[in-house]
């Protein structure tokens, strides 16, 4: 078995099993359509053709969509790796998720349905959904919101997240959507960035039944950000919080005056225009920005989403993710609406206030698709068959996996338990950065338990060694992807160097995912993990940087390493070493204020597991610190060659 640094281990590629998918799915499914449509008779001569002639099939792609004005380039790649896509063309992504839709029957289908932790629901069709939409559109105007602005959004999974992104794209400004499980630190980092003037949130949020002080965090985190001019505040929990006069204002006061008319006519935008910066983890330093654009996002998230979970008009599809990350923003927010779906979203704990919480939801409201995270079903799974046994489950006919490698018996465990041994599961492989699925299965592609299977249609992946040559079946490499496509990120906001240096000149020419993969003989491919200093805790993305640099704010830490050990549930759990300033001793009560104060400056997420007072750390002769070695002590295993140790 293969390692990765992050602790994720490849599963043994020999004697699997393979999953045929049905033949009544094959013969349904869009994909399928579209094949024959293009005159072919298998998926493998689609793949091929799309390869070959990537620009006709991204083209075909786009046109299933509306532009203000069609493009005159499909791809411009003269000035690579500043790809540019649909060059020319005059879009808003918003015309094709809400605009469009409402001219047609669809004005009256559910497009969001959405469930508050307390049993509360609330519905929105196109029709009313484009009305808050251009409301709060209309709003951010009147607060002198511009094209090019860039508005911070935090809150709670409430549908005034979604509202508040749509809003944003549909005046032209970009969003950058801080999760709300993140703190002060991570939130004032991002809004000096993005130099936002306006932050949007909420008094609070639930989490099994518990309040989460979003606006005090806000306030704290806004002391430390001059940009901001004005904060509009969501009322979601009703208690009291400080309202600081001439800079917030609440929501709900806003959406009754009169300029929140709810007619508000969409900007044009340029098909490389900003939609949105969303900020991840990287190697070292301070989270990046990364960029997406209107065109190319909108074609990719559409055909990934029709194509690889087959979305009908009659399915109900839920992304149980949250907005707040990449997934939300494609796959709860974007490509449901661009699709014409109905799309629902829960705001709560998935074992709250009883560990069927996510199948009672499942069976009551029908949902046809579901689309998850292999930490939360390994979290369901423990609580065993009799919790989703009680509910009807019948109306899932397709299941996903997204953000870690998804071990064979938790695969298993979805497929047979929660999909009764018949809805397939895709496998989709993919990161903020490249804004839609890239690795993945679609319903014609047989299984394969702990694969993300093939690349998707367009999609030029290879496993290579460092001198960019192609790896042997089943040696393991570095995941790339050999061509540009359309959703992919288009820069680092304020940091064109480190997009360039870190994804296309580490293997001149191609794009380095920083994960390590092996692909077998059949022609699948099976991620590892991070190659990079990202540790993947409950699929969600920690630059060990950041929590190191959350440990060393506190007044009694001079230096802190972070990595990640595997755990059962969430994959990896985070072990810190630190050594302390003189004058300060380690103790259980020390060790819990910095646990504390890491999930005060970042949020519960990044508060590790286990901290180690250390007197020294490994380090290579020009001060790196060797995390490697830590973690191999901590595993008890060889620590391999340390020849650039310090001595
Ligand atoms: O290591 C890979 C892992 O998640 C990383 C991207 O993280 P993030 O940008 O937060 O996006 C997560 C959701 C798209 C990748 O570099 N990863 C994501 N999906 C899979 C995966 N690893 C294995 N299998 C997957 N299906």
């Amino acid at each position: 078995m293969a390692e990765s640094r992050d602790g994720a281990q490849a599963q043994s590629t020999e004697n699997v099993v393979m999953y045929h998918p049905s033949k009544d799915l094959v013969e349904n499914a869009n994909v399928t359509a579209y094949m024959r449509s293009k005159g072919l008779s298998s998926y493998d001569e689609l793949y091929k053709w799309s390869t070959a002639n990537p620009e006709e099939f991204w083209a075909d792609q786009a046109n299933e969509l509306e532009w203000f004005q069609t493009w005159d380039k499909v791809l411009d790649e003269s000035n690579a790796p500043f790809f540019q896509w649909f060059v020319g063309g005059k879009t808003n992504i918003i015309h094709n998720a809400i605009d469009r839709h409402v001219k047609t029957w669809r004005r009256n289908k559910l497009a969001m349905i959405w469930e508050g932790e307390d049993g509360s629901s609330r519905t929105y069709s196109y029709h009313t959904l484009n009305r808050e939409v251009s409301k709060m559109a209309n709003v951010l105007k009147s607060m002198g919101v511009q094209k090019g602005d860039i508005v911070t959004i935090y809150l709670p999974r409430i549908p005034e997240l979604p509202i508040a992104m749509l809003a944003c794209a549909k005046v032209g400004a970009a969003h950058s959507v801080v999760y709300g499980g993140f703190s002060v630190e991570a939130l004032a980092d991002r809004m000096s960035d993005a130099q936002s003037k306006i932050l949007i949130t909420a008094d609070g949020g639930y989490m099994r039944n518990k309040v989460i002080e979003l606006k005090k965090i806000a306030d704290e985190a806004m002391a430390r950000t001059p940009t901001i001019q004005n904060c509009i505040v969501v009322k979601r929990t009703g208690h009291d919080i400080a309202m600081e006069s001439g800079r917030d204002l609440w929501f709900h006061d806003l959406m009754s005056l009169p300029i929140a008319s709810p007619i508000c006519p969409t900007e044009e935008m340029d098909a490389e225009d900003m939609l949105f910066i969303l900020y991840t983890s990287g190697t070292t330093g301070r989270p990046k920005g990364v960029v997406h654009t209107h065109g190319g996002y909108q074609v990719g998230t559409h055909t990934t989403l029709k194509f690889v979970f087959d979305l009908k008009e009659e399915d109900r599809w839920w992304c149980a993710a949250d907005p707040g990350w990449i997934t939300g923003h494609s796959y709860i927010v974007y490509s449901p609406l661009l699709v014409g779906a109905t799309s629902f979203m829960y705001e709560g704990a998935p074992n709250y206030p009883y560990p069927d919480r996510w199948w009672s939801l499942v069976a009551r409201h029908a949902i046809s698709v579901l689309y998850t995270a292999p930490t939360a079903i390994r979290g369901l799974m423990r609580f065993g068959d009799a919790w989703p046994n009680r509910h009807d489950l019948s109306s899932l006919r397709l299941l996903g996996s997204v953000g870690e490698p998804i071990n064979p018996e938790a695969w298993r465990w979805f497929r047979d338990t929660i999909g009764a041994g018949e809805c397939p599961i895709m496998d989709t492989w993919w990161q903020t950065e490249t804004g839609h699925f890239m690795i993945t299965p679609t319903p014609v592609v047989p299984l394969k338990p702990g694969s993300a299977t093939r690349p998707f249609l367009g999609i030029d992946v290879d496993i290579v060694h460092e001198d960019g040559t192609s790896c042997a079946p089943d040696e393991d490499g570095t995941l790339v992807i050999k061509r540009p496509w359309p959703g992919m990120l288009r820069t680092i906001l304020n940091d064109p160097d480190r997009y360039k240096n870190q994804y296309w000149e580490k293997i001149p020419g191609m794009y380095n995912a920083g994960d390590s993969a092996r692909r077998d003989k059949d022609g699948y491919i099976w991620v590892i993990g991070r190659l990079d200093d990202v540790i993947k805790v409950s699929g969600y993305r920690l630059g060990t940087a950041e929590v190191e640099s959350a440990l060393v704010s506190h007044s009694a830490v001079a230096e802190a390493a972070a990595i990640g050990l595997p755990h059962d549930i969430k994959g990896n759990a985070i072990h810190a070493f630190v050594i302390l300033r003189a004058g300060f001793e380690g103790s259980p009560k020390l060790e819990e204020e910095l646990r504390a104060h890491v999930g005060h400056e970042l949020g519960p997420i990044a508060r590790p597991d286990e901290i180690k007072f250390v007197g020294s750390l490994p380090k290579t002769r020009s001060g790196k610190i060797m995390r490697r070695v830590l973690k191999a002590q901590a595993l008890g295993q060889d620590v391999g060659d340390v020849s650039t140790l310090e001595s």
